[in-house]
């Protein structure tokens, strides 16, 4: 499994599973345990999918099954911004130790750049610096909040998880990260579902051909070639397997920038900065 170095030297494998709408308990523990059997290394889980439990129950039948030890496995989770006050963060930490069933988590990160940031963002250096957490990092946060964030704190963010795919590369954030020193992770990495048009790109249709692949293995292949890690979810075991195979070939310079202009800087869930998402997200309207 390919990894990537983090800035406190904690490696972070750059392909792993996400668990968004894994609700369903048994669904969620299965899929988890089948995505170990199949070699991913790397578990996203938050807070908000409600699933901390489950995810905790298929990487602890995997680890029964002699599958993995708990050190081959890398478990993020996430703060939600209703609980970044100091004594809710704390709360909402050790409810994720518990719910995943384990004495340490790899990487914890603050879902969305809401509320009280900077208090949340304190706790989770202070679980950093006890060792009880891994690798700190945030979401969702563009490059004027990561600045600003950097300038008033000690620990810089390990990672920053944003949403990147085809159609919103984020070529001028990941400069700022690079900057920084802070990992790239691609959340919806294949547009968020099969039923985007990325999919049915003629150049991404023509690669996956040449390359004997399917349009989602080039995708991947394309961020991960670009040094962006990515968490792609999928509830099939079949794509389980699809999505994890992309290090047995490597697209050409020419290839890479084709792709690279099919950017249109879009996102899909929505940037932090839009006035109209946050006061949705907030309540406010
Ligand atoms: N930090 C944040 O704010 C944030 C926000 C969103 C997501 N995330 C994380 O990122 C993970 C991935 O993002 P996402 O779930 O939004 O979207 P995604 O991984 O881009 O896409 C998932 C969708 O693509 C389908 N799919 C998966 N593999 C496929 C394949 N090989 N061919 C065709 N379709 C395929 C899945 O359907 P099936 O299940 O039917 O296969 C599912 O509908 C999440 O699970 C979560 O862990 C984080």
């Amino acid at each position: 499994m390919l990894e990537k170095t983090l800035s406190g030297g904690v490696k972070m494998p750059v392909i792993g599973f996400g668990t968004y709408k894994l609700a369903d308990p048994a669904e969620c523990k299965n899929t988890v345990f089948t995505a170990l059997k199949e070699g991913y290394r790397l578990i996203d889980t938050a807070k908000a999918y409600g699933n901390e439990e489950a995810v905790g129950a298929g990487i602890k039948e995997a680890i029964n099954a002699g599958i993995i030890k708990r050190e081959d496995v890398f478990i993020t989770t996430k703060i939600w911004y209703l609980s970044f006050e100091t004594d809710d963060c704390i709360k909402s930490i050790e409810d994720s130790f518990e719910k995943l069933g384990v004495n340490y988590i790899d990487m914890v990160l603050l879902h969305w750049p809401f509320g009280n940031v900077y208090a949340a963002w304190r706790v989770l250096e202070d679980y950093y610096k006890n060792g009880r957490i891994r690798a700190i990092g945030v979401s969702n946060m563009e490059a004027d909040r990561l600045i600003d964030l950097i300038a008033f704190n000690e620990v810089r963010p390990a990672v920053n998880q944003i949403e990147t795919h085809l159609y919103c590369q984020r070529s001028g954030e990941k400069e700022w990260l690079n900057k920084y020193g802070i990992a790239h992770q691609a959340y919806s990495p294949l547009g968020h579902g099969s039923a985007n048009e990325m999919f049915k790109e003629k150049a991404v249709e023509e690669l996956a051909a040449k390359y004997g692949k399917t349009p989602a293995q080039i995708l991947l292949r394309f961020l991960v070639q670009s040094d962006v890690s990515v968490i792609p979810k999928t509830a099939r075991e079949e794509r389980l397997k699809e999505n994890i195979s992309i290090f047995d070939f490597k697209l050409s310079e020419n290839e890479m920038n084709i792709l690279k202009a099919l950017d249109r800087k879009t996102p899909i869930i929505g940037k932090a900065e839009n006035p109209e998402k946050v006061e949705s997200a907030l309540g406010l309207k």
